[in-house]
């Protein structure tokens, strides 16, 4: 353990809630002995790590293609599915009316019809779905078919402004508020009062794989769901639900994805549904898989927001009060909307006491493909409202940003969230912008910075660092909840199933480290199965950051009792006439171990199992978790809904050439909090992904739609996620070191996969940072987002007639 290690586990002790042991040191990765590769990194570099379309198929199997909707909103008066069916090729067509089930596939809320039945609402929107020998006949059926005017469509105007829709009360669920103090006090009576507006753009998913998935019919009614999925449980229902059958006729089976990022949370649901009805009906394996244009229009994506803040200010820049009003875009239906939009209000605080104030989160209806879960859900578009006032803020009273974060960082006496949680860990947020202050050199670049500004009329440079802090667990509190199958063979290996699902994130590594580390065994000798609702059954989503927290104390769980298990058949029958103690025995090295020095007695581990297994004592368990203390009150705002902070800080350098708007992103520091890390190898990786895609999102990746509301920016040509090339020249990432948990985490570690994705919340504001310096520094310019170069400039023009004229009228050269 590191010296600093040490120190912070001393000043925990009181506070440390929760029995598990303290984990052991966090080093850098490489040399950390927790830091190991990804379950699948090879299979992944060589292309042997098999994805829905790999999986083969019987040569009868079918393929589907789907008939979208060309119009936004709109009634379908006439289709004609009989003309489709009788087209060369054509094995089966699907329409609304074929369906024997449920019709609404809404996961939380209904409004997901599986298909039009009449109203239409987004350009997109499945009409039918033709089932062919081949991918391309059945697409060939589709297009021909829709050219015939086999569908007749009334078309209607259609709804694309939320802020519109918000003014007429155009909801996809009621408005909600979260409220501390008398905010219209603090602002009426606070010295300063700054105000303002901004857009933020939603984001494609873009995962490398698609939505795609494949059903076999079984025996009996049933079917087995091969599908790239976040949520296999959901979908189980969902599929059962449609075809009108038990749930338990249902297996989902995911081995892995291709990338989830949220956008197989709910909508890879739909096509599981639609190749269950058709591989029921005819009998056939069916495998739909979505050309990236149609997965584009037809699935949701992140919510682009519409945010305004009034906060009152003290003379130093501190919050006072004030109010806070979110508008989420959520497309045409609720799907996860009302949890995202609560998210973004959860974290329109960010690191900082809001003092007295108000948050307002609308969910507003238009006429575009509902909107979905995206990494941070909500979260990151509600910190962008607080990080743009931070900004303002600073330039108000004339200081700089970073002075005036820190000054409004939750600190004591000003310690609990408008939503009524405490924040604990307080001390780490300080320690951790204070540590990566220095390792980056803030204030020395933030001098050199404003001396190149003042002699460099064109290329300006900017510098901005900013915290994350994000809540973790499911805000819906019964999510929380997770299971682990565990079976040990006969010839000691052993096999972990759980309820968590392998996207890319390391979470079945980090499951079979944690197996290994309770059983005392090389990760080598733990292998993990595909994810199956057989196996282990009403599980939550993947989703949340909670896969390892959740599983991993699950199958941490199942351990534990094994052993226990094994321990009193081994104190029964193997030492019983020794006198050892069955309390000192303990799994390490491929071992049990009991007592000490010369009483010390070893069984190596396969000769243990072996012998339970003979003397008839199980060599299977299950295991369960449930995270303790959260709950929210939903009537009255107020709530513990996070088990605790993950908590990180990065530090970004831009240069913008003002005549053009381009710019670069010159360096990155970054520091993050994980807690004592499960696998700093795989933590790294997620930081550094999360990252970069959290500055495509403010930076290059622009959705557009047309006046028609069909989206337009469909595929990489004109949907630009960051590439190789756009990794900053000089990228630093650490983990924090030396703060476990406060909370009984898995190992006293945090979750990773969401919170590290806010921290390109630093490029954005640095670009603003280069822009004010157009300004004096006297104001930061609005800059909604994506701040693509057009924006940039847009904002540079701005800026620069209005100072430019001010000088010239005050007479300055
Ligand atoms: N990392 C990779 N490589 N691929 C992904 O799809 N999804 C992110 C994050 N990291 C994702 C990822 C999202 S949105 C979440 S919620 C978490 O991983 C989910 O996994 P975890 O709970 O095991 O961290
Ligand atoms: N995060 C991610 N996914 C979710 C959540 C959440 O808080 N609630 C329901 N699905
Ligand atoms: Mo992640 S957005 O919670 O799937």
């Amino acid at each position: 353990m590191s010296a600093d290690s040490a120190v912070a586990r001393e000043e925990l002790r009181g506070e440390i809630k929760g029995a598990s042991p303290l984990a052991r040191d966090t080093v850098s990765p490489g040399t950390h002995p927790h830091s190991r590769a990804h379950e699948s990194a090879i299979k992944h570099v060589t292309g042997r790590a098999a994805y829905i379309d790999d999986i083969k198929a019987p040569a009868d199997a079918l393929h589907v293609a789907l008939a979208l909707s060309p119009v936004a909103h709109g009634r379908l008066t006439r289709l004609d599915l009989d003309k489709v069916r009788a087209m060369p090729g054509v094995v089966d067509v699907v329409g609304f009316h074929d369906v024997p089930g449920h019709t609404d596939i809404g996961p939380v809320f209904p409004g997901d019809p599986i298909f039009v039945e009449d109203e239409i609402s987004y350009v997109g929107q499945v009409l039918f779905a033709v089932a062919a020998e081949s991918h391309r006949a059945a697409r060939e059926a589709v297009n021909t078919a829709l050219a015939q005017g086999i569908a007749e469509i009334d078309e209607q105007p259609a709804c694309l402004d939320p802020v519109a829709a918000t003014e007429r009360g155009e909801f996809v669920r009621p408005t909600h508020v979260q409220q501390s103090g008398d905010w219209e006090q603090a602002l009426a009576n606070a010295a300063h009062v700054v105000e303002a507006e901004q857009f933020v753009g939603g984001q494609e998913h873009f995962y490398l794989e698609g939505q795609a998935c494949l059903v076999q019919p079984t025996e009996d009614e049933g079917v087995i769901v091969h599908t790239s999925n976040q949520h296999p449980s959901e979908t189980q229902k969902l599929v059962a639900e449609v075809l009108g059958i038990p749930f338990h006729a249902v297996t989902v089976e995911v081995r892995r994805m291709g990338g989830g990022f949220g956008g197989k949370e709910t909508q890879a649901s739909p096509w599981a549904c639609i190749a269950a009805l058709i591989a029921r009906r005819t009998g056939r394996t069916t495998r739909v898989r979505l050309p990236r244009a149609d997965d584009m229009r037809v699935t949701g994506k992140r919510h682009p927001f519409h945010n305004r803040y009034r906060l009152g200010v003290d003379e130093q820049g501190v919050i006072q009060g004030g109010e806070i009003t979110v508008i989420g875009d959520c497309g045409y239906s609720p799907d996860l909307s009302d949890a995202i939009v609560d998210r973004a209000m959860f974290h329109s605080d960010n690191a900082y006491s809001l003092g007295e104030a108000r948050v307002t989160g609308h969910r507003a209806r238009t006429h575009t493909a509902s909107n979905t879960a995206f990494r941070g859900f909500g979260g990151p578009q509600g910190m962008m409202v607080i990080e743009a006032a931070m900004d303002d803020i600073a330039r108000r009273i004339g200081e700089d940003p970073l002075t005036v974060r820190k000054r409004n960082f939750y600190r004591p006496g000003r310690q609990t969230t408008h939503y009524g949680q405490q924040v604990d860990q307080i001390k780490l947020l300080r320690e951790l912008v204070e540590q990566l202050e220095t390792s980056s050199e803030y204030w020395a670049r933030r001098r050199a910075i404003t001396e190149f500004n003042a002699e460099s009329p064109i290329i300006k440079r900017g510098l901005a660092l900013t915290p994350v802090k994000f809540g973790i667990s499911f805000t819906a509190k019964h999510l929380n909840q997770a299971g682990a199958l565990l079976h040990v063979y006969t010839d000691g290996s052993v096999m972990i199933n759980h309820g968590g699902t392998e996207m890319g994130q390391g979470l079945h590594t980090k499951i079979c480290q944690v197996v290994a580390r309770e059983l005392g065994l090389d990760t080598d000798e733990v292998r993990i199965t595909a994810t199956r609702t057989d196996k282990v059954p009403n599980t939550s989503p993947t989703a949340a950051s909670s896969g390892a927290d959740l599983n991993g104390q699950a199958a941490r769980d199942a351990c534990v009792k094994l052993k226990q298990r094994l321990f009193d058949f081994a104190h029964e029958h193997l030492y019983k006439d020794q006198g050892l103690d069955r309390e000192e025995m303990r799994l390490e090295a491929g071992h049990l171990v009991a007592g000490h020095g010369e009483s010390e007695r070893r069984i190596p581990w396969g000769e243990l199992v072996q012998a339970a297994y003979l003397n008839r004592i199980s060599l299977s368990e299950k295991g369960f978790y449930a995270t303790p203390l959260i709950h929210y009150d939903r009537n009255t705002g107020q709530g513990r809904p996070f088990y605790y902070y993950a908590f990180g800080a990065a530090v970004a350098e831009v240069s913008v050439d003002t005549l053009t708007g381009e710019y670069q992103v010159e360096r990155v520091d970054i520091l993050h909090d994980v807690g004592d890390s499960l696998n700093p190898a795989i933590d790294i990786g997620q930081v550094e992904g999360g990252f970069i895609q959290g500055m495509g999102w403010l930076t290059s990746e622009e959705l557009k739609w047309n006046e028609a509301g069909r989206l337009i920016s469909d595929g990489p040509a004109t949907y630009k996620i960051p590439t190789y090339g756009d990794l900053p020249p000089v990228f630093n990432v650490k983990l924090m070191e030396g703060h476990p948990n406060s909370m009984a985490s898995i190992y006293r570690s945090k979750a990773v996969g969401e919170p590290p994705f806010m921290l390109g919340m630093a490029v954005w504001s640095a670009l603003r940072d280069a822009l004010a310096s157009l300004a004096d520094y006297a104001e930061a310019p609005r800059l909604d987002t994506p701040a693509t170069p057009e924006r940039v400039l847009l904002a540079a023009e701005e800026l620069r007639s209005r100072y430019d004229s001010a000088q010239l009228e005050r007479g300055a050269p």
